[in-house]
């Protein structure tokens, strides 16, 4: 693993640093660990409570937390802080994995939400869908409610809408901002979750920033919420957090004025208007203008293409669309790469139809956790419909599940499950019709 390397490509990937220098080649100085003068990232009172501030006021947040296992181990804790079994929490269904393993850990009951389809991936979700889903369930505990904005394709929901509305319900609002982490430093980009005053935004740094992979923040705007969120962050994560990851983040902080991101978003802009140029590929229109998302038919093999012909490595190639995540790291040579090899391709390539698609749906019948954690049957994909689904299946990325735990299994949903996957968890558990 060492001796690879992992190559010298263009990279057009995570994480956002794209193998370019942006830290001291000393990296063994930073990586020590809870001694005097060196704070604690569960008790800061010292370097790291200073570092946490200044990230707070730059994220216009009220208080936020240093992360070193990732936007995952914020959005579990989270979760685990504000919702258990008594309750319910209204999620967006196109929520990543995390979202879905904090739940089962919690116990709570999920009510999901469905988002636009954009074809074969989701979108938004309309603050009208999460008012409803509000009113179907004030007879009950409602805990929080969680989204994903922006989605992996750059697409955003609008917070501010939605925030109206849950404090409206004094329901806490939980934002997974993960694809997010820029959006405060060039106005061209989307406003970030926190400045807007969402009650929990967890950022994953590193996906769209030069930080170390695993690197994330979680804000919060609530100040009651943080002692518990704090109680369950040391439930989840390592009781060795990462110094070289807390000062990569903390010198991002102090250098991001350094950064050019005016000349970043015109090379961005630039590049969007030289793309339009194809023919057969079409430039999503997304809301995120560092997310370049590609639309045509039968994209599985370009990611492949790019990375043969031209030396470009891109996030995601799946059916109907391909993703290349774009950083402040990328110079204007490496936009032109990507530009050139876009356009050179473009021919190998049907244009897709604008199609509108229904999510495919079906009931939660049981929670989750007794799902994940009760009596399990293995069965054969092709029995599998009509039984409870004891685990959530997913394609990694963009790690939502296909089915989830606690859902009952239907005939549209397994069309949607790779072959690849042959048999199935499910549950025992009884469930009341
Ligand atoms: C929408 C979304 N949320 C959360 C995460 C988890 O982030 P991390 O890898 O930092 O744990 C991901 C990772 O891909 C993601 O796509």
């Amino acid at each position: 693993m060492y001796k690879s390397g992992f190559g010298n490509h263009i990279s057009f990937h995570m994480p956002g640093h794209k193998g370019k220098k942006f830290f001291p080649d000393d990296l063994t100085k930073f990586d020590t660990t809870e001694i005097d003068g060196t704070d604690n990232l569960y008790a800061p009172r010292g370097i790291i409570q200073a570092a946490q501030e200044h990230a707070a006021e730059v994220y216009g947040a009220g208080h936020t937390i240093f992360l070193t296992n990732g936007a995952t181990a914020g959005i579990v804790s989270a979760i685990l802080a504000l919702s258990d079994e008594r309750g319910v929490i209204i999620v967006a269904r196109n929520c990543h994995k995390s979202v879905f393993s904090g739940i089962i850990l919690s116990g709570a009951y999920p009510f999901y939400v469905y988002p636009k389809m954009y074809g074969d991936f989701a979108g938004s979700v309309a603050p009208l869908d999460i008012e409803q889903a509000i009113l179907k369930n004030k007879d009950k505990r409602i805990s929080a409610v969680a989204l994903t904005s922006p989605t992996y394709e750059g697409i955003t929901s609008d917070i501010k809408k939605i925030l109206e509305i849950t404090n409206r319900y004094g329901i806490p609002l939980i934002v997974d901002e993960a694809h997010g982490a820029h959006f405060p430093f060039s106005p061209d980009f989307p406003q970030n979750s926190a400045a807007v005053g969402a009650d929990i935004v967890i950022n994953s740094m590193h996906k769209t920033l030069p930080v170390f992979g695993q690197s994330a923040l979680l804000h919060i705007n609530a100040p009651k919420l943080v002692p518990k969120i704090m109680a369950c962050l040391e439930l989840t994560q390592t009781s060795s957090p990462s110094y070289l990851l807390m000062c990569a983040m903390d010198k991002f902080f102090e250098d991001y004025k350094a950064y050019d991101f005016g000349e970043y978003s015109r090379n961005l802009q630039d590049t969007r208007a030289v793309l339009k140029e194809c023919k057969n590929i079409r430039l999503l229109e997304n809301d995120d203008l560092s997310r370049l998302v590609f639309l045509a038919k039968d994209m599985g093999n370009f990611g492949n293409t790019l990375r043969d012909k031209y030396n470009v490595e891109i996030e995601g190639s799946f059916d109907g669309h391909a993703i290349a995540i774009s950083t402040i790291s990328d110079s204007i040579e490496d936009l032109r790469t990507l530009q050139n090899a876009v356009l050179e391709t473009d021919r190998l390539y049907a244009p897709k139809e604008q199609k509108t698609a229904e999510y495919a749906r079906t009931d939660t019948v049981i929670s989750p956790r007794k799902a994940f954690f009760g009596k399990r049957r293995v069965v054969p994909i092709e029995h599998a419909a009509g039984e409870i689904c004891a685990e959530n299946i997913m394609l990694c990325p963009p790690a939502i599940p296909i089915i989830a735990a606690g859902e009952i299994i239907t005939e549209s949903i397994i069309a949607n499950i790779p072959p690849i996957l042959r048999e199935i968890n499910v549950t025992e558990e009884k469930y009341v019709k």
